[in-house]
């Protein structure tokens, strides 16, 4: 949610700016902004639009572009609608500070109306615009510096934030401060240049060493001088810890795919081997994982596990469910995090919590693992963003490595999450004794194969696209899946509705005939599962079924299959598995399938309107 970038140093600020928002976009986009100031004045320039569209406000307002110090913003908007006015950076009344701003100000409302007593005007209808005009009368009254201003009217924010400040004053500084939204400041060498970013996404060409601030700090970045880090509630410095990052700049490019949708479709292999790598001694029929061995007892007296997440993640999650109660016997539940944490659930210290989350930043998230810490549960988080904030709440945990995701509509963060949860529950049911040897030797086996078998199962593409285009025209669409193919299926329906705008439904196969069934006709595409192991008789009849009104087939189906070939308008087919693993096989299709589609109606697969990649807001 929101994308803020910011330069402080020797270098001219605006190229840097301008490519880290386009970095950051994946955040948000439908407005963007910089300011850069020049030594004399602040040029800023904002529209609504992408950064594409900035860069050519840019040069037909006549901005000057030079300065080494600027910020900047892409927006996902919370509070006022998507236009120039709206857009960040915001100035302060007098025209001395400027804001960019990720998150939400709760507060907004009182905080706007003692300004307008005091005699603000306001040209926005956000809650950031409230925010630096606080800023700017605390350090009228107090007559202070910038970064006492910024942390005195932080204690009278209620809400989240991530935010960069420039006092045209004080122009060799930028005070930033979080809460709830995340920051990361990149250290030039020699303290000569610094920057800050929603992400270290922005700054990897120049540094490898990022301060990634905690919640409630606040730091003063000086130019020739350093960092200083505070608490925003008292006055206490910390010493900020340098980690050394581990992404690289071909990490967060196209390497040659037209969208990051299909170059992530097809960093599949790879990512669930990074994801095993090390774990996963399958011909010994071991695995370890730190987070787990450590908190194994946590695990085994667990009364029950509770998965919350959002999203896709969220579907992650009800494969674990199948998962875990079928090999490791251990009863769970699967949360959406914005519901658990609102409806007062019953959690006990004997609950294990698993909080699911590509970015490790999703707000409804983090409070449910607040909520279930504050209960006595042990919490434990799968998350792909290392040194996320999910990632750090969390008592212990096991990454995915999938490797940076920026596509908005996720895939190999979906993948890596069940070989994740794969793991956890085959090192359970071997602790446990839910399965003998042979059945976990056997099933680590087949999960050694899996991605060999997604290498293959890329290679139908061009049969994939055929469909595409056969379906791209529907309005309506049903997915149905069984069993562990039932989280898919919802899954599928997900992908398709992100990015290309169709209306589409998931469901399980058998309960089709409890509503769905009163849809379908000649003009209703319906994708169904149908793997050799999973109840399929019970779905040959549910395809049987959507035939005989005239729905249009496209079935999902194990390699040799027969029957369901006769019937279905078209077949394709994945390599055999253990049904278990098979979600990481049938969903390969469906997300191809999706972006096919998406591209031959023209849409912005990578940046879908309304989304973003990172919610940190409720
Ligand atoms: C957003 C993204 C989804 C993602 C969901 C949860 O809606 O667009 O792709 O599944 O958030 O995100 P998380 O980072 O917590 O997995």
């Amino acid at each position: 949610m929101c994308g803020i970038t910011g330069y402080i140093g020797y270098r001219d600020a605006y190229p840097i700016v301008i490519n880290g928002l386009k970095r950051l976009e994946y955040r948000g986009y439908d407005s963007a902004g910089i300011m850069v100031y020049d030594g004399e004045q602040i040029q800023l320039s904002k529209t609504k639009g992408k950064v594409f569209d900035l860069e050519a406000i840019v040069s037909s307002d006549g901005a000057k572009k030079e300065g080494k110090i600027g910020i900047g913003h892409t927006r996902w908007a919370t509070h006022g609608v998507p236009n120039d006015v709206n857009s960040h950076p915001h100035f302060s009344q007098s025209g001395d500070l400027v804001i960019v701003h990720n998150g939400i100000i709760e507060n907004y409302d009182t905080l706007k109306k003692e300004l307008v007593a005091r005699g603000y005007t306001f040209h926005s209808d956000t809650d950031t615009e409230v925010l630096i005009n606080l800023i700017e009368e605390v350090k009228k009254t107090e007559g202070c510096k910038l970064g006492k201003a910024v942390q005195l009217a932080l204690t009278n924010v209620i809400g989240a934030y991530a935010i960069a400040v420039f006092d045209k004053t004080k122009p060799n500084e930028l005070v930033v401060a979080k809460l709830g939204s995340p920051i990361a400041i990149g250290v030039g060498d020699k303290n000569e240049e610094f920057f800050v970013a929603s992400d270290a996404s922005p700054f990897i060409e120049y540094t490898k060493n990022a301060i990634y601030l905690e919640d409630g700090e606040l730091a003063i970045i000086k130019k020739d001088k350093g960092i200083k880090v505070r608490k925003i509630d008292n006055d206490k410095e910390i010493d900020a810890t340098i980690q050394e990052l581990q992404l690289n700049l071909e990490q967060i490019e196209k390497g040659g795919y037209d969208h990051f949708m299909l170059k992530e479709i097809h960093e599949q292999p790879k990512a669930i081997v990074d994801t095993y790598r090390g774990r996963m001694l399958a011909n010994e029929g071991v695995i370890r994982m730190a987070g787990v061995d450590d908190n194994l007892s946590k695990f085994l007296n667990a009364d029950r596990i509770i998965i919350v997440a959002c999203g896709t993640s969220w579907h992650a999650g009800l494969v674990g469910e199948y998962l875990f109660e079928d090999m490791a016997r251990i009863p769970v539940e699967v949360e959406y995090a914005s519901e658990f944490r609102y409806r007062n659930p019953i959690i006990t210290s004997k609950d294990v919590v698993i909080a699911i989350s590509q970015s490790g930043e999703t707000a409804d998230t983090l409070a449910a693992i607040k909520l279930a810490k504050s209960k006595g549960a042990f919490v434990f988080g799968v998350c792909n963003v290392v040194g996320s904030s999910i990632s750090r709440e969390t008592h212990a945990g096991a990454y995915t490595h999938a490797g940076p995701e920026i596509g908005v509509a996720s895939t190999k963060a979906f993948t890596t999450q069940i070989t994740v949860l794969s793991l956890i529950t085959l090192k359970l049911a071997q602790a446990k004794g839910t399965l003998s040897t042979s059945t976990i030797n056997g099933y680590l086996q087949a999960l050694q194969q899996i991605p060999n078998q997604v290498e293959k199962l890329l290679a139908i593409d061009p049969l994939v696209r055929d469909i595409a285009d056969v379906y791209k025209e529907a309005t309506n669409c049903l997915y149905l899946g069984r069993g562990f193919n039932f989280p898919v299926a919802l899954e599928g329906a997900l992908k398709l509705k992100e990015i290309s705008y169709i209306h589409a439904e998931g469901y399980p196969a058998a309960e089709m005939k409890h509503g769905p069934i009163a849809l379908i006709d000649e003009n209703m595409p319906v994708f169904v599962i149908a793997t050799s192991k999973g109840h399929y008789e019970k779905v040959v009849s549910n395809i049987q079924e959507i035939k005989s009104r005239s729905g249009k087939i496209v079935a999902i189906v194990t390699e040799g299959d027969v029957t369901v070939r006769e019937i279905a308008d078209h077949v394709i087919e994945i390599p055999d598995t253990d049904e278990a693993f098979t979600p990481l096989l049938t969903t390969i299709p469906l997300q191809l399938l999706s972006y096919h589609i998406a591209v031959m109606l023209g849409k912005n697969v990578d940046q879908p309107r309304n989304l973003a990649k990172s919610v940190t807001v409720e």
